[in-house]
Parts: structure tokens; sequence; C-alpha cells
């Protein structure tokens, strides 16, 4: 059965799916997760300059890297309030899952504003898959959740990061800092604003599931 054809869920975000003519954001599924350990346990960053801030699941050894990755995608599945919440979804090409890209609310209601978080499987770079995942968790986040703002921050060698950040029209904020394997190490913040979204806003995305799952993150758009 084609992965994005499988049986809902009874919790709501696991049913949200965003596509786009070339991939599909699917909510995390258990199922989904056991098709991406492979990925995870062949290594997702193995070497300089490391992408990610600490703590990070992906940076320990295999099979301490897929047992964390696990737990921290399970907890943070969990962990949903009005004033926390954290979408993760899978990202799947021709019915294959080749990296994650992740929505965060933090006082969602209050501030309208999200952060991202992505990784793609080494052999899925660099083919403008990293751009179009972004575009199309940003349609969902500003689409259908309604958001005023967008964040994102990557450590300054991070090119492909900054680079999608800039290209989807992302304005830069500053830096600020932080450590990657225990070394302290700066990153540029970028912003995008709703209004400068919709200049570049795409009618080509797909979103599924949206609606019911609203009223899980206390989001309430009538407001
Ligand atoms: C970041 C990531 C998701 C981007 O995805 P991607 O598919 O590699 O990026 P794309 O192919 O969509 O490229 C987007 C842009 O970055 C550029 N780019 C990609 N890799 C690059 C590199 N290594 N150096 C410089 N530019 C790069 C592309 O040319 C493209 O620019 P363009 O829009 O002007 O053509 C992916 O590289 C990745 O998983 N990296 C490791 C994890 C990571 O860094 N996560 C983000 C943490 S903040």
């Amino acid at each position: 059965m084609p992965a994005t054809m499988m049986t809902a869920s009874s919790y709501p975000p696991l049913n949200v799916q965003v596509h786009t003519p070339r991939l599909s954001l699917l909510g995390a599924t258990d199922e989904l997760l056991e098709r991406l350990v492979p990925t995870v346990r062949k290594g997702v960053v193995t070497e300089a300059p490391w992408p990610f801030d600490d703590p990070m699941s992906l940076y320990k050894d295999s099979p301490e890297r897929e047992w964390e990755w696990l737990r921290k995608v399970w907890a943070g599945r969990g962990n949903v309030s009005d004033s926390y919440w954290r979408l993760y979804f899978v990202v799947v090409v021709d019915d294959q899952p080749v990296g994650m890209q992740d929505l965060i609310g933090r006082s969602f209601s209050t501030f309208g504003t999200v952060e991202t978080f992505s990784w793609l499987g080494p052999d899925a770079r660099g083919r403008g898959l990293g751009r179009e995942m972004r575009q199309a968790v940003l349609h969902l986040a500003f689409d259908g959740l309604g958001a005023r703002e967008a964040e994102s921050a990557a450590f300054v060698d991070n090119h492909a990061s900054n680079r999608v950040s800039e290209a989807v029209g992302y304005v830069p904020n500053g830096v600020c800092w932080d450590t990657r394997r225990g070394e302290p190490a700066e990153l540029t913040r970028w912003r995008l604003t709703h209004d400068r979204w919709s200049e570049g806003r795409r009618d080509d995305i797909e979103l599924v599931g949206v609606t019911d799952c609203l009223p899980v993150l206390g989001i309430d758009r009538s407001a």
C-alpha cells in the first residue's frame, strides 16, 4: 500500500499530509519511522561541518543512534500543549522515506511564530528536495495553521540550509551561538513574515487533514 494511503490514525497530527508535485510530508507514524531507520542507521551526518546543535541523537554511534532518535520522536509526539508542539513529518519521494521535516510552535496562539527543522539522507541531498520540503511545511504553517511568521537558524557553514532559507524568501535576522558536538559555533538566523511568504506563495501544494488537527494544537482560526 502506498504510504500516502495508510490507515488513518485516531490521533489527528499523524493524519496531516502535505503534497507537492515532487514529494509528500506524511505525519510520522511508527510504520514510517521504521522505514526510515535504515537511513538513520547508515548515518545522516558523518563529517564536519556538523549541521545540528546539541544534544543530537544523530551524532551518536549505531545502534544507540536509532534508539535515541526513536525515543526523541516518540517523546516529542507526546509533548503537545497549547504552549508547545512539534509536528514530525517523514519526507516521502516515490513512496520512499528520505528524511524528516518538523514544524515547531512555541506559544503559537500568542505569537503565531513557527520554527522548522529538517534533514535528508545523504543520497537525497542536492536535488532541490530541501527547498521543496521547506516550501511544503511553510505552506502548512501559513495557509493551514495561520502562522504570522517563520524562523530558522543554521550554522554559518551550513550552506545548504542557509541557501534554502534565502531561496524561499527569508531575510537575515541576526546571529546567535550554540554548541555542536560540544564546540561553540555561530548560527545565522532567518525570518519570513506571512506577507513575504505570500509574495512567493505556490498554488500546487495540497494540504490534507489540517482542520481536524487544529484543536489538538490549541489553534482557533476563527479567533
Ligand atoms: C539542509 C538540507 C535539508 C537541504 O536539502 P538539499 O536537498 O540538500 O538542498 P537543495 O538541493 O534543495 O538545495 C537548496 C539550495 O542550496 C544549495 N546547496 C545545496 N547544497 C549545498 C552545499 N553543500 N553548498 C552550497 N550550496 C548548496 C543549492 O544549490 C540550492 O540553491 P539554489 O536554490 O540557489 O539552487 C540537506 O542538505 C540536509 O539534510 N543537510 C544535513 C542536515 C541539515 O543541515 N539540516 C538542517 C539543520 S539547520
